[in-house]
């Protein structure tokens, strides 16, 4: 495809892993890497990347026009795609403004810097938490209402409308994906899945909110990151697409599957207050991205699973590198009066 493409925030979770996959598997296509390096960003994940050709790396903010500017020009960008944010629910709860600064205004300036550079395709990785939570039954569509709970949501949705703004009345060539919960590989140890493998394997207690009855549904991120690609590459400019795992689980379920996994007891589960506003269910329906790109995810839950578990055991390094410092104060401010 020969794209050269900047990716926003591409030194976070998910964004490590579509480099690598990209890199891997489409290797025609240029990446400049622009990520501010938040406690979230870490260049130790992209270390077998760094000698790469078609791997440049750029330190910016995407809040800063000065800094995503320099970067198009610099290395001729053609295309954007924007993971940068900050990502957290909880975090968003205790401290909202970071939230608005970084995934409102930083979209933002992107979407400006694409008009400005003539970019010829911007897609806006979401979340299917835009759309709020289900009840018991039903499924997140495309066409389901924005209804964001958490400050996190609600400034990705904000986010989402402008995307959607900047193609309607710029005629910006801009996409949306909004993917369900992922797992896999460099996943910050704040969610869900590596907190609960990080602790367990430690002995320590994992903190289930309220009953533990809330329902997500899981994908391994490099599904997730074959769909971005499959949408970047064919979606009709416009177009949003739902992206998920059909594999709904309550986060008891989750947790006792990793316990067993790890041959942990299920002592370790220690119930704590709930998060306020907590979303019950989150469920998509993704029959969009599989009748029109042909989309659907190649792993089962059992096999991800697997996969990470194995993989934060084999990485230890990596773990104990980003639960040194502030990781710790930030445990303890989060949980210790739970
Ligand atoms: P993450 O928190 O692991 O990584 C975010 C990255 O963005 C980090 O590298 C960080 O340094 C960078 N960043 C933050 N602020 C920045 C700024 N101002 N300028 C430049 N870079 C900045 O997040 P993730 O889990 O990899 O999520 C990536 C994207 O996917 C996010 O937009 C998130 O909303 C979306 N998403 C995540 C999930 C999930 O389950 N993790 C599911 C659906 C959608
Ligand atoms: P998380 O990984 O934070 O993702 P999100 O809130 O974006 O869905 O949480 C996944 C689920 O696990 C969510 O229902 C909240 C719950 N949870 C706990 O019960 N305990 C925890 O310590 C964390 C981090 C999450």
């Amino acid at each position: 495809m020969n794209k050269k493409i900047l990716v926003a925030g591409g030194a976070g979770f998910i964004g490590v892993n579509f480099i690598k996959y990209m890199l891997n598997e489409n290797p025609d296509n240029k990446i400049i890497n622009f990520d501010a390096l938040t406690y979230a960003g870490n260049l130790a994940s992209l270390a077998s990347c760094e000698n790469n050709p078609n791997y440049e790396f750029v330190h910016g903010d995407i809040r800063n026009a000065e800094d995503v500017a320099e970067a198009i020009k610099k290395y001729n960008v053609d295309s954007i795609i924007n993971f940068a944010a900050e990502s957290h629910v909880d975090r968003s709860i205790d401290g909202p403004h970071v939230f608005l600064d970084t995934n409102i205004f930083g979209t933002y300036t992107l979407l400006q810097a694409a008009r400005d550079f003539d970019i010829q395709r911007y897609l806006q990785v979401s979340t299917d938490e835009v759309y709020g939570s289900l009840g018991k039954t039903g499924l997140f569509t495309e066409s389901t209402t924005i209804k964001p709970n958490s400050p996190y949501s609600a400034s990705k949705a904000s986010a989402d409308h402008m995307v959607r703004a900047w193609h309607k009345t710029y005629g910006l060539n801009a996409v949306i994906t909004r993917c369900s919960n992922n797992y896999g590989a460099y996943q910050f140890p704040e969610k869900m899945i590596p907190l609960c493998i990080y602790n367990a394997r430690n002995g320590n207690k994992i903190p289930v909110y309220g009953d533990g009855m809330q329902i997500r549904d899981w994908l391994y991120v490099y599904d997730h990151c074959t769909a971005i690609w499959e949408v970047f590459s064919r979606a009709i400019p416009g177009e949003v697409f739902n992206i998920g795992g059909n594999n709904e689980k309550t986060n008891l379920t989750l947790v006792n599957a990793i316990l067993a996994m790890l041959g942990k007891p299920k002592s370790l589960i220690q119930f704590v207050k709930d998060r306020p506003g907590h979303d019950r269910r989150y469920a998509i329906d993704s029959s969009k991205m599989k009748e029109r790109l042909g989309w659907e995810p190649s792993l089962t839950f059992e096999e991800g699973i697997e996969k990470t578990i194995r993989w934060y055991i084999d990485n230890q390094n990596w773990l104990n590198q980003v639960t040194s410092g502030d990781y710790q104060n930030y445990y303890k401010q989060m949980y210790a009066d739970r």
